[in-house]
């Protein structure tokens, strides 16, 4: 079947239709600028102007940057605090006029990458860390997703939050070399492993394009690998979400 997938990110706004058996685009990727405040007028127009630009009629996945609980948005780290509380899929449903499923962009993106990506053999613990304007976290049992685990806001023993220390945001704003930011991210994926135990972390999100420049600092027992989708992992995961959702 066919799905437009959306993953709205701090910078910007993506979206391709995805074949949710193979989980191949079949479309051009087409981006928008996230406007500042990103709120939800912002992010309703520019998700509105990706279903336009596709011609798309038919049902939507939307990865989206916060905890979604049942359609629910509950947490605002890097987008405008009005969508606290928002029903964000009945949202995007009105603003599209088409059928809206939502849930947090890193779950998606993992969702892909146990489907069809570099996590597609593992049967224990696999853990998905997407690196951009924020750190995302989707943790996988047996190929069964725990919604929601928001590790990016982890206390550090630095007594910093692991998204203000290691995001990919902070390796911008510090002008951080990538050898310099992946000792920061090896901190972090160190904790994560100390408290998870995974058989494999899989990095996603923009950063997942880069491994190659930090790989050298990261230390963890645990094989790190780079998403199979690359960036694209949220956009094909969001897909897939929609449809599962669509089954039930
Ligand atoms: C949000 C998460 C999101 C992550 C990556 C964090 O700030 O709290 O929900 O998955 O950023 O976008």
């Amino acid at each position: 079947m066919q799905i437009l997938g959306i993953d709205v990110g701090g910078t910007g706004i993506k979206g391709a239709i995805v074949e949710t058996s193979t989980g191949e685009l079949v479309s051009e990727r087409l981006r928008i600028e996230t406007l500042r405040p990103a709120t939800p007028e912002s992010i309703g127009m520019a998700v509105k102007k990706l279903v336009e630009q596709h011609q798309w009629s038919g049902p939507v996945g939307i990865g989206f940057p916060a905890a979604i609980q049942h359609g629910i948005a509950r947490t605002a780290a890097n987008i405008d605090p009005a969508f606290i509380g928002l029903p964000v899929a009945d949202y995007f449903s009105r603003q599209t006029g088409n059928l809206a499923y939502v849930a947090n962009d890193a779950d998606v993106a993992g969702l892909a990458e146990m489907r069809f990506g570099a996590g597609k053999e593992v049967a224990g613990v696999a853990l998905i860390v997407t690196i951009g304007t924020g750190l995302g976290t989707a943790l996988f049992s047996g190929g069964h997703l725990l919604p929601n685990t928001e590790l990016g806001h982890l206390i550090l023993d630095n007594g910093l939050e692991a998204e203000r220390y290691a995001s990919d945001a902070v390796r911008v704003a510090k002008q951080l070399k990538w050898k310099d930011w992946g000792d920061r991210l090896n901190h972090y994926l160190i904790t994560l492993e100390n408290l998870f135990w995974p058989d494999l972390i899989v990095i996603g999100g923009g950063a997942s394009k880069k491994l190659s420049k930090f790989a050298s600092r990261i230390t963890t027992q645990t094989p790190v690998v780079p998403a199979g989708f690359l960036n694209q992992a949220g956009i094909v995961g969001a897909a897939l979400f929609a449809e599962e959702q669509l089954d039930h």
